[in-house]
């Protein structure tokens, strides 16, 4: 080894102790020929002193040094001088006073500084470019850090579980979760592709019918979709089957890990089991599948006492089949000008669709105040105030729309609200599983029922006799896993019976025919005992994300994608020889550009 201990081991006990250490140059400071440099590695940062002491030689090696030099020091550890100790640092107390400096190697003055603080740091752009000086700073050494014990914790709970690792494979046939998929041109076969996994969802459900009855994956996920702050074309999940099982089974092994995960990586107790709430009430509620409950901002449904009102706006919403729904803002009187409210009315039209956006301030004995007030009469204006829960000094905002309108407004409005107003309590996590999701989803632009999951999810068995007569009602056996308003997981109780499953691909406007190219090899397997089943994947990705208070999923991933799918570093995706493409009978009619 070059050294005998790291960068972020020393403490008082060590002192008067040689040691060797490596690591890359931090910050350097030369005070009057004695020079000062922070030496660091993924373990911390020490101080090295270079003294004149030492010599001319040694002096100048280090006065020659320069930020991101990669060196190796060997010196006495001593405790710092009283007052120059730093308690900020576990190594703070000490310092190594170098005997012997060994460059090993040069940088150039690097475009990302990983000794800068985070809040000084170049555009994304070039941190991502320049990845491996990035990846340097200790912020992303922490992120990734617990990234690693996060899996490693997953891998542990399902082991000692009894569950297997089982491979499944990238080159495939395509698996429907609702993106586009990546393809891979065969050579072999011209004119077919293999498709990436948009999950292993069907390997894992022959994986059931082939008997192992608890599988689990950390398995590389690919989806051709519009990219936000938390997708990535390339993810993982945390994969799991079960057979033999319900709904609450499936949930019960996720709770215990949540439990696992959460005192072991921030010393929180989740009280289990995680409390349940059913899509229908998640939408009433707060307008959202995927609601943040680490704050309140309820939605409250006001039609009966809007339609008794002069406003013509809100009577006729009701009048043409829709809903008055509103949020009360506690104290938001205070916090929003007249200017700050119509910067909200703006937000819920352009982002939402919303026709506008109604207001009362609320005053002593619940008389509201806004321009519209004077169409409701002083005990309608009560009524309001109490259904909306409202004190003095509280803002009511409310949307007069059709209901799913007025959800994803609302949802919208108590996200913004909240952000805002900073209602999000610091360091607070809330986990809570969403249930009984619909099955299908009416798709306006195909003119046809779509899988709001998969086409692979059980409906709840009684809602099996609506399935063609009403699928819009079908509820079915699906959970998704809520923390602090992402969706972290989701998952189903699978479709067991052959004949049950022809039935949904029917209702999805998928022929026999069809589904027997596509889907073909798991429809026959389910006619070799296929045991009941279900399982869920979490989003590994977001976990970090959530547990590290990371903004962005680029921040949890040692190698992301841009928004636009490039990797900066690589270049990725970038041309390919002719040769390559003639051997796979491919011509490229796109314009190259570079
Ligand atoms: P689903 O499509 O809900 O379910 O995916 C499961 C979880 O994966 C995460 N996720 C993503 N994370 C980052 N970038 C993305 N592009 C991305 N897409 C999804 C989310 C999501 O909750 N086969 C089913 C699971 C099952 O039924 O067992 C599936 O893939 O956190
Ligand atoms: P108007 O009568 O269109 O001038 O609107 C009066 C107020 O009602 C304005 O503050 C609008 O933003 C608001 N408003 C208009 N349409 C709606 C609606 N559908 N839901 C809630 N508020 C609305």
């Amino acid at each position: 080894m070059l050294r005998t201990h790291t960068c972020g081991e020393l403490t008082e006990q060590h002192v008067g102790t040689q040691c060797t250490l490596c690591g890359w140059v931090d910050t350097l400071r030369d005070h009057g020929g004695t020079v000062f440099f922070d030496l660091r590695d993924r373990y911390g940062k020490t101080q090295v002193v270079v003294s004149p002491e030492q010599g001319q030689e040694l002096l100048q090696t280090a006065q020659g040094l320069r930020a991101e030099y990669v060196v190796r020091v060997t010196g006495q550890v001593a405790r710092r001088p009283p007052g120059t100790e730093n308690p900020k640092l576990p190594t703070g107390q000490v310092e190594l006073r170098a005997t012997a400096l060994e460059l090993l190697n040069r940088s150039l003055p690097p475009p990302v500084s990983p000794a800068e603080k985070d809040k000084d740091l170049p555009s994304e752009e070039v941190r991502l470019r320049h990845r491996y000086l990035d990846l340097r700073r200790p912020s992303m050494q922490r992120v990734l850090q617990l990234r690693h014990r996060m899996t490693k914790l997953m891998r542990d709970h399902f082991d000692e579980l009894g569950f297997l690792e089982i491979e499944t494979p990238m080159l495939g046939r395509s698996t429907p979760e609702g993106a586009r998929d990546y393809l891979v041109p065969s050579r072999v076969h011209p004119g077919k592709f293999y498709a990436l996994p948009q999950s292993p969802q069907l390997y894992k459900q022959i994986l059931m019918i082939a008997g192992y009855d608890r599988y689990v994956q950390v398995a590389r996920c690919f989806r051709d979709e519009d990219l936000r702050a938390d997708r990535q074309p390339e993810f993982t999940q945390l994969d799991l089957e079960m057979s033999f099982v319900e709904m609450d089974d499936v949930l019960a092994v996720i709770d215990s890990l949540v439990a696992r995960l959460a005192r072991e990586l921030l010393a929180l107790e989740v009280p289990l089991p995680l409390p349940r709430m059913t899509y229908d009430e998640a939408m009433r509620r707060y307008g959202d599948d995927a609601p943040d409950l680490r704050y309140g901002l309820e939605i409250h449904d006001i039609s009966d006492l809007a339609a008794e009102s002069q406003f013509r706006v809100f009577r006729q919403a009701v009048e043409a089949g829709g809903r008055v729904r509103g949020i009360c803002v506690p104290q938001g009187t205070r916090h929003y000008s007249r200017k700050g409210i119509d910067e909200l009315t703006l937000f819920v039209q352009q982002d939402f669709g919303a026709k506008g956006l109604a207001w009362f301030r609320v005053e002593e004995g619940g008389k509201l105040n806004s321009p519209i007030a004077k169409n409701f009469d002083e005990a309608l204006q009560q009524r309001i105030a109490q259904a909306l829960e409202a004190e003095a000094g509280d803002l009511l905002l409310l949307v007069a729309d059709q209901y799913e309108l007025t959800c994803r407004a609302l949802a919208g409005l108590r996200r913004r609200v909240a952000q805002q107003l900073k209602l999000v309590p610091e360091g607070r996590m809330h986990f809570a599983w969403v249930v009984e999701f619909p099955m299908f989803e009416w798709d306006e632009e195909l003119g046809r029922w779509q899988a709001k999951h998969h086409p692979f999810t059980a409906p709840r068995p009684q809602d099996v006799e609506y399935l063609e007569s009403d699928p819009g009602r079908c509820r079915a056996l699906a959970y998704d896993l809520v923390i602090n308003g992402s969706e972290a997981g989701g998952g189903t109780i699978r479709i067991h019976d052959p004949e049950l499953q022809q039935r949904v691909f029917r209702v999805l406007g998928i022929d026999e025919q069809q589904a027997e190219e596509r889907f073909g090899f798991l429809l026959e397997a389910l006619r070799y005992g296929a045991p009941p089943h279900g399982g869920i994947a979490l989003g590994l990705d977001r976990w970090v994300m959530l547990f590290a208070g990371c903004e962005s999923i680029r921040d949890v991933i040692a190698f992301p994608k841009t928004q636009r799918a490039m990797d900066l570093m690589t270049g990725a995706p970038g041309p390919v020889d002719p040769e390559q493409l003639q051997e796979l009978h491919i011509r490229v009619t796109a314009p190259q550009r570079q």
